[in-house]
């Protein structure tokens, strides 16, 4: 089979990742010998931005549409402020692609150490689904009396009937796959008053359409801690955009590093291409020294082959990280020796051999 993939290494850490995976998917290609992959290299980043005053061309739909996929590295930069270049790339993208849906796997490896005690890798498995396309990133709001000292700035979180049931039903369909059929709603509806208890009525409305599934509420802030606190009781967990956004940040510390989390924005209607990318940002600090963790591009390029039907390549792939991690081949975030290219190899070296 043949894929057209586009891929956006973007800023940073970004083309450090997307390459190490691109190299991975190549070796793949080359042993399975199962398909084939035909990929648009576009360089939508920072540097564009500076260069040209644009990170997307305004024709950027026609660009990506005819594309199974896109991998996306990272955006930011330390000289454009942070709201503008994730709103020039990446949530475009997210919003007009319907991408609504955000997949965020939480696992721990063997090999990588947990700063949680008495945790296994048998003892955490979760699934967040983050809302992509709405609420408090709906992109809503303004600001007025600018520089005056009675300025006001609004942000306003968007919630529909229709964007919160889509994401629930989805997230009830990964809750029902998997063994322990159980879900997690988060929520604030104890101080926001309008849009999260639209959220919490519809959420009830979809549980009642999956009576095989357990269903639980957890306000947002108690979530924290029961994540710390009793995370085998955890499994498929829904979340908004925001509170997604950040508890995945916590799943990722709880899993060892964010160096390894990775993110599906996915459109499951599959009207348009689906984005694997990671957790993580474009992390300037470590930019340029071929330090950075390349697994979470790597977890996400496994969920794209997954995505396009690919198991058998996925499955080599995902072994092969995991093998990689149990012998202790670890970059410095998850407090091992080995550089961006020694972890590249050495699970390059896995998918031939397998
Ligand atoms: P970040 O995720 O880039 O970095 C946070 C910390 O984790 C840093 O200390 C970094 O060195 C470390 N880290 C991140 N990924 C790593 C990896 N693969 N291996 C080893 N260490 C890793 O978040 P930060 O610093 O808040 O943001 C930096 C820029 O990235 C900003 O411009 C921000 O807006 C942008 N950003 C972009 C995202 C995206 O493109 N999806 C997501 C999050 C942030
Ligand atoms: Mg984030």
């Amino acid at each position: 089979r043949r894929y057209k993939i586009a891929v956006i290494p973007g800023d940073g850490i970004g083309p450090e990742t997307i390459g190490a995976s691109l190299e991975i998917l190549q070796a793949l290609q080359e042993t399975l010998g199962s398909f084939q992959i035909e990929y648009t290299h576009l360089d939508w980043s920072s540097d564009r931005y500076f260069a040209q005053g644009k990170y997307l061309p305004d024709d950027w739909m026609t660009v990506l549409k005819p594309h199974d996929a896109i991998f996306f590295g990272a955006v930011g930069h330390p000289k454009v402020p942070d709201h503008i270049s994730l709103w020039e790339l990446l949530l475009p993208i997210r919003q007009r692609f319907q991408q609504y849906a955000n997949l965020r796997p939480t696992r721990i490896m063997r090999g990588v150490d947990s700063p949680l005690k008495n945790i296994s890798p048998e003892s955490l498995d979760w699934m967040l689904v983050r809302e992509n396309t709405e609420g408090e990133y709906a992109g809503q709001g303004g600001r007025t009396h600018i520089g005056q000292p009675w300025e006001v700035g609004t942000e306003l979180a968007i919630f529909t009937r229709q964007g919160i049931e889509r994401i629930f039903r989805f997230a009830y369909q990964i809750a029902e796959s998997r063994s322990k059929k159980h879900l997690t709603f988060v929520t604030k509806s104890n101080a926001q008053r309008s849009g999260m208890v639209l959220w919490d009525e519809v959420a009830w409305q979809i549980a009642a359409e999956f009576p095989h599934v357990k269903t639980e509420k957890m306000l947002v802030d108690a979530m924290t801690v029961r994540m710390v606190h009793k995370p085998e009781s955890l499994d498929t967990i829904v979340a908004t955009n925001l509170h997604a956004d950040i508890l995945s940040d916590l799943a990722a510390a709880i899993a060892g590093s964010i160096g390894i989390a990775p993110a599906s924005s996915i459109d499951p209607t599959r009207q348009y291409p689906s984005t694997f990318e990671s957790v993580h940002g474009s992390a300037p600090d470590i930019a340029g020294r071929g330090i950075a963790n390349p697994i979470a591009t790597m977890w996400a390029g496994v969920e794209m082959l997954r995505w396009l039907g690919e198991e058998v390549a996925a499955d080599a792939w995902m072994k092969a990280i995991e093998d990689v991690c149990a012998e202790g081949v670890l970059t410095p975030d998850l407090g091992g020796k080995e550089d961006t290219r020694g972890v590249t190899d050495a699970i390059r070296a896995k998918v031939i051999k397998n």
